[in-house]
């Protein structure tokens, strides 16, 4: 059986699962260049197909992770919620109407679009599945538990926001359902607008900036805008704080006067910038903590399976992973919308008897592989030259070059699915040098100074710099770095003391794990600076993208698989001066 998920929504992805095993999975944002990019994931499917070598008539079934025709209720909703507040008519009334006909335009004419677009071939009927359930299903399908809790928390489905769910082989059961208009994505996105910052993109900023902060506003958050149930669920007041006039960037008055005017986006971050992140990043792991406590009461399971984009929030993870009452938390690498495209995937092949085996997730590498001729012809047109190195020399050699101090963009394998860079699209860095951000930020990468870097860590040496439990292959847990250690490896340790930890086992990327391994032979510290390979731009996805962003940086090294190009060879002949 032949499974093609689809989701067309922000962070639009394809993935194609084959008699239960995940063959391919990728955002669109990868091929089309746009971050975030919201349409009809046409090169992602056409990549997922010739992954699997067939075309779109081959395929069985189509999932889609959204029952586009419950829009009417959605719309019910909104409705309700601008009679309540006619101040938010206009806009509300405006936007939903716009992304309304877009999603029923696209999902309605899903199968004549795709056969038209993708390869000509006939479209299978599609599958239009509860989106939460996807969200679910991204999880605890590739979890390691038979049997666990659920906690889906995004910015909206269909009509809801948040379901808590359980999980007894890979059979769902729903237990509770928060509704529209009470979302913590939307809350989340709406104090990042608040913060001059981009909704639905910038998030992740905030949580940064949140440790620079005092959550002062926290007390006045939670009385006035979020507030905690008695039933284990949260209440949003969405007559102060709307998602959709916040996006407008129009906060009411009291709003305003409460918190102070919204911060514009080119105005300095004050600390009154910084304490009203700490309170919002407070407030949303508060109501977390809240629901997976009431999640915790009603399954009484040691496990729990977190999806939805609220669960890329790392330190409300690392949070629910210690208070919540849960031994062991699993989060998908694309826990986004995205995830929900291989989750609506997987989820259909379970419905149709399908998903028999427990297939892990241990890596993220579902996206486009390139053989080294190819990386070889990229690099010729671009006339760079390049040398091929067998692993253990190429690996002794990228590590030499990172403990003096020079950058290297890291290209290898098939790229991740999900947003993080996981060592195929990676740009590595010695983390022992206290200056090693600053120089980041200028040879490669414009980004605010509050913004942390990552480590990526030997699994089995974690325990020697970070208070870490668990393994986290995907970067989606902070962890205090031990006392010990901060003076080791400063460039990855947060204000607030933290990082937010890679581990990586042994088998799941050889390469990433020898040069790792190199490395921690070579200065005693088996520890590197992991960044995403881009710049102001989607991580990149192919050689050619990996050659034009490096030719834009001043990085020293480019690795593309066994080849290595330096970066006086490039073309323009500058030669950078030995330090
Ligand atoms: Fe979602």
């Amino acid at each position: 059986m032949r499974v093609l998920g689809v989701a067309n929504m922000r962070d639009s992805a394809a993935a194609l699962v084959e008699n239960g095993r995940i063959v391919a999975a990728a955002e669109e944002e990868r091929f089309v260049r746009i971050k975030h990019v919201t349409a009809l994931p046409i090169q992602a499917i056409r990549f997922c197909l010739a992954t699997a070598g067939v075309r779109l008539k081959d395929v069985d079934a189509v999932a889609v992770p959204w029952k586009y025709w419950q829009v009417g209720r959605r719309a019910s909703l909104a409705l309700g919620a601008m009679l309540r507040s006619p101040q938010l008519c206009r806009i509300k009334g405006r936007r939903s109407l716009e992304r309304l006909a877009q999603e029923w335009k696209e999902l309605v004419f899903l199968r004549r679009y795709l056969s038209q677009r993708v390869d000509g071939t006939a479209c299978p009927r599609p599958v239009f599945l509860d989106h939460h359930l996807c969200h679910a299903a991204s999880a605890m399908a590739v979890s390691p538990f038979e049997r666990a809790a659920i906690l889906v928390v995004d910015g909206a489905s269909e009509s809801h926001t948040t379901m808590l769910a359980e999980t007894h082989r890979h059979d769902i059961r729903v237990l509770t359902r928060v509704s529209l208009p009470h979302s913590l994505g939307q809350f989340y996105a709406a104090i990042t607008s608040y913060l001059g910052f981009k909704p639905d993109y910038d998030e992740y900023i905030v949580m940064g900036l949140a440790a620079y902060g005092e959550p002062c506003f926290a007390r006045t958050l939670r009385k006035e805008v979020l507030s905690l149930l008695p039933d284990g669920t949260f209440r949003l007041n969405t007559g102060l704080l709307d998602f959709h006039l916040a996006r407008e960037r129009r906060f009411v008055a009291k709003f305003v006067e409460l918190f102070g005017r919204p911060r514009s986006p080119h105005e300095e971050v004050t600390q009154r910038h910084r304490d009203m992140a700490a309170s919002a990043q407070l407030v949303l792991e508060e109501t977390l903590l809240h629901l997976a406590r009431r999640l915790k009461t009603l399954t009484r399971l040691d496990r729990l399976c977190l999806a939805g984009g609220v669960a890329y929030n790392c330190v409300a993870n690392s949070r629910l992973q210690q208070e919540a009452g849960f031994q062991d938390i699993f989060v998908p690498p694309a826990a986004g919308d995205s995830g929900a495209a291989l989750g609506a995937a997987l989820w259909l092949t379970h419905r149709r008897g399908g998903l028999t085996d427990r297939t892990v997730m241990r890596h993220a590498s579902w996206g486009p592989g390139y053989s080294e001729q190819s990386c070889k012809e990229a690099a010729d047109r671009a006339g760079l030259q390049v040398e091929s190195l067998p692993d253990v020399p190429l690996c002794e050699k990228v590590a030499g070059e990172l403990a003096r101090g020079r950058l290297v963009f890291w290209f290898q394998d098939r790229m991740e699915f999900g947003p993080r860079a996981l060592g195929n699209r990676s740009l590595l860095a010695d983390p022992r040098r206290e200056d090693m951000r600053a120089l980041i930020n200028a040879k490669v990468k414009l980004r605010e100074p509050f913004r942390p870097f990552a480590p990526s860590v030997l699994e089995e040496r974690a325990g020697e710099y970070f208070e870490l439990r668990r393994p986290s292959p995907f970067m989606l847990f902070t962890a205090p770095v031990l006392a010990s250690a901060k003076g080791t490896i400063p460039a990855v340790v947060h204000v607030d003391g933290s990082a937010r930890v890679q581990t990586v086992d042994g088998d799941s990327n050889p390469r990433y794990r020898l040069l790792l391994e190199t490395f921690g032979r070579l200065t005693g510290v088996p520890v590197l600076l992991n960044t995403s390979f881009n710049v102001n731009e989607p991580i990149v996805c192919t050689p050619e993208d990996a050659v034009s962003c490096f030719l834009r940086t001043d990085v020293e090294w480019l690795v593309m698989g066994n080849l290595l190009a330096r970066r006086s060879m490039k073309q323009d002949g500058v030669v950078e001066p030995e330090r």
